[in-house]
């Protein structure tokens, strides 16, 4: 028996990398959230030493990691029968779950109605109501507190009074919201690297990504570090309350799901140096991501130090950065919001690269 030829045209052709749960063809698009990428970045830190790792759940259908949780939140409130077809989905969102949640509630055919505040972007409102969700724009901060969040949750209970049978999915201590990720997000990095991990970094808000991936690594005793990333300004693991520049980074209030989380670390970054980080991102490794992911980015160059050489790090890209064009990667917004000029921009990125350098 012979064998055949192959064709020039396929001989050279690589076997197609698929995420392994994902089908040929998707049976709606639900079924595309999760099997994300994982991708090694040779460029970002050269001489740092160890090994990077990005996850990018800004390639989920909504462009974020929000897309997990938003679609395990609504199917567990249709499992236990509190939400229905014809019902309504109350959120606070400062766009990305929101994103999410309006693709997956018009699937479902429940009304959502998405409470945002004046920081966040106009693409993403334009998105969910493009998706067929309601806006409610907060635009004055809590008086009490000064902090918009606590103002926004303070319109989610009124529309909720307004509303008899309408439900909110509370992201803030739904279980769902870090189940995802301990289900979903870890499982997944851990898969890809044959369960061998020293340090994972996440940004956090709800803290339900970081939650929920160590809820797995302590299951499963990978014993890998848990860094968490937060705003400065942000309340959460200890911090003092201030104005945050970026939205979706941080929390003005103490989430319910942060009392059960306990990262080894706790990195504070502030919205040059995220700036900063979200850039390098881009021109290093071509991996155009929002804020969150920009101040994971700070937070990993000021670490290599204190890491062992050899080790392996994965961080999550939390979203992309198309949304953040008219901020994080415009010089004036930059100067304007911040108060960093060009100059102290790119000094600011020197001192990264740096920082990023092994010895
Ligand atoms: C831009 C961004 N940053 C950070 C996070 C982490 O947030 P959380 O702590 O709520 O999981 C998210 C969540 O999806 C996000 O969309």
């Amino acid at each position: 028996m012979t064998t055949p030829t192959p064709s020039p045209l396929t001989a050279a052709a690589p076997e197609p990398r698929t995420a392994p749960h994902r089908p040929a063809i998707a049976d709606g698009i639900s079924e595309v959230v999760g099997g994300t990428p994982l991708v090694r970045l040779a460029h970002l830190f050269p001489d740092s030493g160890i090994e990077i790792f990005a996850k990018l759940e800004s390639v989920n259908p909504g462009g974020s990691t929000k897309d997990r949780p938003a679609l395990a939140m609504v199917r567990a409130g249709l499992a236990s029968g509190r939400l229905a077809a014809g019902g309504m989905v109350v959120e606070s969102s400062s766009g990305n779950l929101g994103v999410a949640l309006a693709r997956v509630c018009t699937a479902h055919e429940v009304r959502f109605v998405c409470v945002v505040d004046a920081r966040t972007n106009p693409t993403t409102v334009a998105t969910i109501r493009a998706l067929g969700g309601e806006i409610e724009m907060v635009s004055e901060p809590d008086p009490a507190t000064g902090d918009l969040l606590t103002a926004r949750l303070h319109r989610v209970r009124q529309l909720l009074e307004e509303n008899p049978g309408a439900v909110n999915l509370h992201q803030y201590g739904n279980p769902a919201n870090p189940g995802a990720h301990s289900a979903g997000t870890m499982p997944e990095i851990a898969r890809a690297l044959d369960h061998r991990l020293d340090v994972l970094m996440a940004a956090v808000s709800t803290t339900g990504t970081l939650a929920g991936c160590t809820a797995y690594l302590r299951e499963t005793g990978m014993g890998t570090r848990t860094v968490a990333v937060d705003s400065v300004g942000s309340v959460l693991f200890g911090g003092h309350g201030a104005p945050r520049p970026l939205p979706g980074f941080g929390a003005g209030v103490i989430t319910e799901i942060s009392r059960t989380v306990v990262p080894d670390q706790v990195v504070r970054v502030d919205g040059p140096e995220a700036v900063a980080g979200a850039r390098l991102l881009a021109r290093r490794e071509g991996i155009l991501a929002g804020a969150s992911t920009g101040a994971i980015v700070h937070a990993l160059g000021r670490l290599v130090g204190e890491l062992e050489p050899g080790s392996r790090l994965a961080f999550i890209v939390h979203d992309g950065g198309i949304p953040y064009l008219d901020t994080v990667y415009d010089d004036d917004w930059v100067r304007r919001v911040l108060g960093t000029d060009a100059d102290a921009l790119a000094a600011i990125m020197a001192d990264l690269q740096r920082s990023g350098r092994r010895g």
